[in-house]
C-alpha cells in the first residue's frame, strides 16, 4: 500500500489503507513545536508591512490568522490598503471555479505595482497552490509572483518570506503532504475579540467525487485533545466567549487516534469555564453517531444548531457523488436529530447541476428542504475541478439549466428561511452580543444559539455578552429585536 506519486492514497485503497495504518495513541503521536521554529526567524518584518487577501472557506480565515501572527513575530505590520503593502499574499480557494477566477483577476492587477516598489513581495498559497496547473500557469504567465507555497508548509512561511527577499526567481515550496503530527504553538493574531476559530482537524479523507479538498488538503489529522483545550482555556482567559471548532468533517475527529472520537472532544471542551458557546463546522451525515447527538442535546452550551451539508436529495445523484448515504438515511438522520433536539436549527450545503442531474432528480432535492425546512442553504452550481473524479461524468446538464435550478431552489429556501424567521416574532431568545453592525455603526449585532443574526439597538458595553432579546421583525437573511431589562430572560 502506497500513496501515489501526489502523496495521496487512492480512493479505492482508502479501506484497506485505514486497516494498514498503526493509528498512535495520544501518547504516541508526534507534535513540533513551531517555538523551535521561530528560535530560526529573523526580524526581517521591521519596518515594513503585509496585506493578506483571503478566499474561501474559515480553514482559510484561520490560516490567515495563523500566518498574521507569524509574520507579526518578523516585525512585519498590518497594512490598511492593499496598495501599501511591501508584502501581499492571496490566501487562495479552489472549490469552485469562480473562486479562481477571482485571484488570476486580482494577480494580474498587482503588476504595474511592482514596478512601483521593487522590493513588494507577491505571494499565493492555500489551496489553489496545490494544484500543478496553476503553479504551471503562474510560472508561464504572472513571473511577477514571487512566492508559491501549500496547505501543509505554512508553519515555514518565515523562511521562505527571507528566501522570496533574496531571489529573483519566483520560489516554489508546496508539499505534497502535511509533516508527520500537528504543528502547535502556532502564534495567531485573531480578527475578532468575542469569537475565535480553533483547528481541530485538517485533511479530508472522503473523496466526493466532485471535491478537491482531499488533494489540496490533504488526508486526515487530528490535533491531540489536550492541545485543543489547552488552546481553549488561554481563548477563555483572554476573554472569548465563543469559539468554533474547524475541520472538513469534524465528527470525523480521532479517526487517527486510538482513544477519543468528537463527542468526547466536546465535552472535555464544554468543561472550559467562561466559554459560553461552542460550535462546531463542518460536520458530516455518514458519522453523526447517537452519542454525538446526546453530547450536543445534554450541553447548554453547545447551540441547537448543526450546519448538515447534504448536497442532493436524490439517492442516485448521490451515489455519483460518492457521499455515502442515500436521501432516506440522511432524513432519517434529521428524525433522530429532531427526536433528541426538537429546537434544533439545521443548515446545509446543495449543489445543484451535476453530471447527469435530472430535472426529476432536482426536484428531489426541492422536497428533500422542503421535508426538512433548513434554516438557511449554501447553494452552488457545480464546478468542475480538474482531477477530481466527477470530471470523468459527463457534465451534461446546460449552463441555462444549472442557473435556473439554483434560482428556483433559492427562491423555496428564501421562502422557507422568511418563515422560519417569522415564527420567532414575539419570542425572547438569548443572544450573544457580538459588535457593531457593518452596515449601520448605531446597530449592534447578535447571534441566537441558531447563528440568526439579530439587529439591536444598544450600548457598545454589550459586546461580548450574552442578553435577552425579543425579537420584533423577521427577515429572510437576519431579525430585528429589542432589548429586555436586566433580568428578564427565557
Ligand atoms: N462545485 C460546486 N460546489 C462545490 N462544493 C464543493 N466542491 C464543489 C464543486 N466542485 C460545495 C459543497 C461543499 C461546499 C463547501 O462547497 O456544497 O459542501
Ligand atoms: Fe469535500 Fe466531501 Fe471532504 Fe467535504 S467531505 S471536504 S465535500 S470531499
Amino acid at each position: 500500500m502506497s500513496a501515489n506519486n501526489e502523496g495521496f492514497i487512492h480512493i479505492d485503497d482508502l479501506d484497506q489503507h485505514a486497516a494498514d495504518t498503526h493509528r498512535p495513541t495520544i501518547a504516541e503521536r508526534q507534535r513540533v513545536d513551531y517555538r523551535e521554529i521561530a528560535k530560526e526567524v529573523g526580524r526581517l518584518g521591521e519596518g515594513k508591512s503585509y496585506f493578506i487577501r483571503t478566499h474561501g472557506c474559515q480553514m482559510n480565515e484561520h490560516d490567515t490568522e495563523i500566518m498574521s501572527g507569524m509574520l507579526e513575530e518578523m516585525g512585519y505590520k498590518a497594512a490598511r490598503e492593499m496598495l501599501d503593502a511591501d508584502f501581499i499574499l492571496y490566501n487562495t480557494c479552489a472549490v469552485r471555479e469562480n473562486a479562481e477566477d477571482k485571484v488570476w483577476g486580482n494577480l494580474g492587477s498587482l503588476k504595474p505595482l511592482k514596478a512601483r516598489n521593487p522590493n513588494l513581495i507577491i505571494g499565493l498559497c492555500g489551496c489553489m497552490a496545490q494544484e500543478e496547473v496553476v503553479r504551471d500557469r503562474i510560472r508561464t504567465t504572472h513571473p511577477h509572483v514571487d512566492l508559491v507555497f501549500g496547505t501543509h508548509n505554512i508553519h515555514v512561511l518565515p523562511g521562505l518570506v527571507e528566501e522570496a527577499h533574496h531571489s529573483k526567481e519566483t520560489i516554489f515550496e508546496v508539499w505534497d503532504a502535511a509533516h508527520e503530527g500537528t504543528i502547535e504553538n502556532l502564534p495567531r493574531v485573531r480578527k475578532d475579540d468575542v469569537r475565535a476559530w480553533v483547528n481541530i482537524q485538517y485533511g479530508c479523507n472522503k473523496f466526493c467525487t466532485y471535491c478537491i479538498v482531499p488533494f489540496t488538503r490533504g488526508e486526515e489529522r487530528s490535533r491531540l485533545p489536550q492541545d485543543v483545550i489547552e488552546e481553549i482555556q488561554q481563548l477563555a482567559a483572554d476573554g472569548y466567549k465563543e469559539i468554533t471548532l474547524l475541520g472538513q468533517n469534524v465528527n470525523d475527529y480521532g479517526i487517527d487516534l486510538q482513544d477519543v472520537d468528537f463527542a468526547d472532544l466536546l465535552e472535555m471542551a464544554a468543561q472550559v469555564e467562561g466559554i459560553e458557546r461552542i460550535r462546531f463546522t463542518t460536520s458530516n451525515p455518514w458519522n453523526f453517531t447517537d452519542k454525538l447527538i446526546d453530547t450536543i442535546a445534554r450541553h447548554k452550551k453547545i447551540p441547537n444548531y448543526i450546519h448538515l451539508p447534504v448536497q442532493s436529495g436524490s439517492s442516485q445523484v448521490l451515489r455519483r457523488m460518492k457521499r455515502g448515504y442515500t436521501r432516506e438515511e440522511y432524513l432519517d438522520l434529521v428524525n433522530r436529530i429532531k427526536t433528541r433536539i426538537p429546537d434544533v436549527a439545521l443548515t446545509t450545503d446543495i449543489i445543484v447541476g451535476f453530471p447527469g442531474e435530472t430535472e426529476e432528480q432536482f426536484q428531489e432535492t426541492v422536497t428533500l428542504i422542503e421535508e426538512v425546512r433548513y434554516e438557511g442553504a449554501y447553494t452552488f452550481v457545480y464546478s468542475p475541478r480538474a482531477g477530481t473524479p466527477a470530471t470523468r461524468l459527463p457534465d451534461d446538464v446546460s449552463e441555462a439549466d444549472k442557473k435556473q435550478r439554483l434560482y428556483r431552489l433559492n427562491d423555496v429556501q428564501d421562502k422557507i428561511s422568511l418563515e422560519q424567521n417569522q415564527k420567532l416574532i414575539g419570542q425572547v431568545l438569548e443572544v450573544l452580543v457580538e459588535g457593531e453592525s457593518k452596515t449601520n455603526a448605531d446597530v449592534l449585532q447578535a447571534r441566537t444559539e441558531s447563528n440568526k443574526l439579530v439587529h439591536i439597538v444598544g450600548s457598545k458595553e454589550l459586546i461580548g455578552q450574552l442578553i435577552h432579546v425579543k425579537v420584533t421583525e423577521a427577515k429572510t437573511w437576519y431579525l430585528r429585536g429589542e432589548i429586555l431589562p436586566q433580568g428578564v430572560g427565557v
